[in-house]
């Protein structure tokens, strides 16, 4: 497809207040997804209307906003560049040519080149976003062909293909925001005297707690007093509104110099916690009777992610197999989205996902839905896309995650994915589950973590030694710990622009052990099962024979003397989330040692809204 510029973003208007400072706060909730320009709209009552836009922070936006602009209306958004680079031409809101048409847009529009064949061959562009192709096909039917600004969207809406969640602002009646969304996330947000849309509801639960869903092909008219959701064809159509459980008190950083360490630190609070969500005091399974059932009933489990949560997924598939008695197949959603494999003749689907709104997934799902098969999804993010869509939802609660690089989402995957094994697995009669002490183990898994937190300063020493100036490492092991490298060398990666592999310590003699040159790191994950650890011992070694700087992380278990990190023994089922409590903070002080944004690595985004 035509490649697009727009990822992920957030638009809104409102009434009553100043719109600026709504905007401007909404976006400062957002910054933690990762973008590299912003802008807003603002209309203006006493003032002219102002579009102000710049690249780089919110901070610089901040810095260019004169006290003139203010308004009862407006549109903001922060870009992250995919085509077109991170220009103040190519940031959000564009305009049309007579400047009378104002838009922004998260998502892809996939035909935007032969959309401006076709109808624009005329018109000048200030940058190169498909988003501004859009804004000046809805000013052509407005200006040349006389529609209603409504109309002329409506008649845009039918003609684009692609993903999109649009706010549009006609300066003649800047009073209205038109919306209209496919595939992209937006939600509006209801408030008395004012309302508002947003495509994450964080940026909203400052100002109102009670929401409203918007479909995909449905196009809503917003003033401060009305909100008039209707499907392309004009029918009006009835919504109801929920009110959400967020804590606008989780966001704050405190002291913390990072998100990621606060989050760090905060995992064995999740685990406890998941603890008291997902069992009774007496030791049973507190989970959905019908979500058991789905599973029983199914003859194989598909757990459909992306990047850690795809890794998660990976880290419960044992145990999840072990414990159901059901075999559990892993697919990542960017490329099941276009290549789903034979399924079984009753497969059951898990989604993990920290957002719950990344496009990848969201492709799968919509086809799992068109099957009518039965999907369940595991959140951090109550009322998310994927949450509200899915048959059924398990949330982590492991409270917001802000930094990129996902670490408490994937722990808490993978404990409220054990919660759900026992609990399927009982239910069958499986002894194993039964035995299974749940609430026991992952009380000794926090305690593992809080022993592995407590090693800070002497990880951040080892990581000064090893890693100050290296380009590349490796992180190898075997069974549950290749799972937990795979995991390990992409949160190295994405922080600290370290290349990481995480291999099969087996595999690398099959060729990659041919990267191995003097002083390469090679950090080993060796977890509590003896004949697997002799083995990847002994891959360690075949590297240091070739001159790699080896570093050990080994389970209590079959510890020795001269391991670099020792991790407190937990159940084998749950090693995953100990064994990388200590890749994390690897990965924490690579960067931070570095001098790099810890919490907003280069180039990424924490929500991937577009495929
Ligand atoms: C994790 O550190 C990443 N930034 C990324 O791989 C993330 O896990 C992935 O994009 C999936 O996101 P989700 O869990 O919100 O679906």
């Amino acid at each position: 497809s035509a490649a697009s510029d727009v990822y992920k973003r957030q638009v809104w208007g409102r009434g009553s207040k100043n719109a600026t400072d709504i905007l401007m706060q909404g976006l400062e909730k957002l910054e933690y997804r990762g973008y590299d320009s912003a802008g807003i709209f603002v209309n203006g009552q006493e003032t002219a209307a102002k579009l102000v836009k710049s690249v780089g922070r919110i901070a610089d936006l901040r810095g260019k906003l004169g006290i003139d602009v203010s308004g009862t209306a407006g549109i903001g958004h922060t870009r992250w560049a995919t085509h077109g680079k991170p220009t103040e031409d190519n940031a959000h809101p564009h305009t049309s040519t007579s400047g009378r048409f104002i838009l922004v847009h998260n998502g892809v529009i996939e035909n935007f080149v032969e959309l401006k064949n076709e109808f624009l061959m005329n018109d000048t562009f200030k940058g190169q976003t498909d988003t501004e192709i859009a804004v000046h096909l809805i000013a052509k039917f407005a200006e040349e062909e006389g529609l209603s600004t409504l109309e002329a969207f409506k008649k845009a809406l039918s003609l684009i293909q692609g993903s999109y969640a649009f706010a549009l602002m006609d300066s003649e009646d800047a009073e209205v925001i038109y919306v209209a969304k496919n595939k992209s996330p937006l939600l509006i947000g209801l408030g008395e005297g004012y309302n508002m849309v947003c495509s994450d509801a964080m940026a909203m639960i400052r100002e109102t707690s009670e929401f409203m869903e918007i479909h995909d092909k449905e196009l809503v008219v917003l003033t401060k007093d009305n909100v008039t959701v209707m499907d392309y064809e004009g029918n009006v159509l009835s919504r109801e509104s929920y009110t959400a459980e967020l804590d606008l008190s989780d966001i704050g950083k405190g002291t913390y110099p990072f998100y990621m360490l606060k989050e760090i630190d905060e995992q064995p609070a999740v685990m406890r916690k998941l603890i008291a969500t997902y069992a009774n005091e007496d030791g049973t399974m507190k989970v959905d009777q019908d979500i058991i059932k789905g599973i029983q009933e199914a003859d194989r489990i598909y757990i459909i992610a992306a990047g850690t949560s795809y890794h998660a997924g990976f880290g419960a598939k044992m145990m999840l197999e072990s414990l159901t008695n059901t075999p559990v197949e892993l697919g990542l959603a960017s490329e099941w989205g276009y290549d789903m494999p034979l399924l079984s003749q009753k497969p059951f689907f898990i989604f993990l996902s920290q957002s719950g709104e990344t496009a990848d997934s969201r492709q799968v799902l919509v086809k799992v839905n068109e099957l009518g098969l039965p999907s369940l999804t595991v959140t951090n993010v109550p009322g998310s896309t994927l949450s509200r869509e899915a048959t059924y939802t398990m949330l982590i609660g492991a409270g917001p995650e802000i930094a990129v690089a996902s670490t408490k989402a994937y722990t808490g995957q993978i404990a409220t994915l054990a919660f759900l094994a026992k609990a399927v697995g009982e239910a069958e009669g499986e002894v194993k589950a039964k035995e299974f002490d749940l609430v026991k183990e992952l009380s000794l898994v926090a305690q593992s973590i809080e022993a592995t937190l407590s090693e800070k300063d002497e990880i951040a020493a080892i990581v000064a030694d090893l890693l100050p100036t290296t380009r590349n490492a490796f992180y190898i092991g075997r069974k549950q710990d290749y799972y937990v490298a795979m995991e390990a060398s992409l949160k190295l990666k994405e922080i600290s622009y370290i290349q990481c592999e995480g291999f099969a310590a087996g595999e690398l003699k099959h060729g990659t052990i041919s990267l191995i040159e003097k002083g390469t790191p090679v950090l080993a994950l060796i977890s509590n099962n003896v004949e697997v650890a002799a083995h990847t011992r002994g891959n360690v070694m075949e590297t240091v024979a070739r001159g790699a700087s080896a570093i050990t992380i080994v389970e209590e278990g079959v510890a020795r003397e001269d391991d670099t990190i020792v991790v407190n023994q937990v159940h084998p089922y749950l090693s995953a989330i100990s064994m990388v409590i200590p890749t994390q903070l690897i990965a924490y002080y690579a960067s931070m040692q570095r001098g790099l944004d810890v919490d907003k690595p280069r180039n990424l985004a924490k929500a991937v809204t577009v495929e």
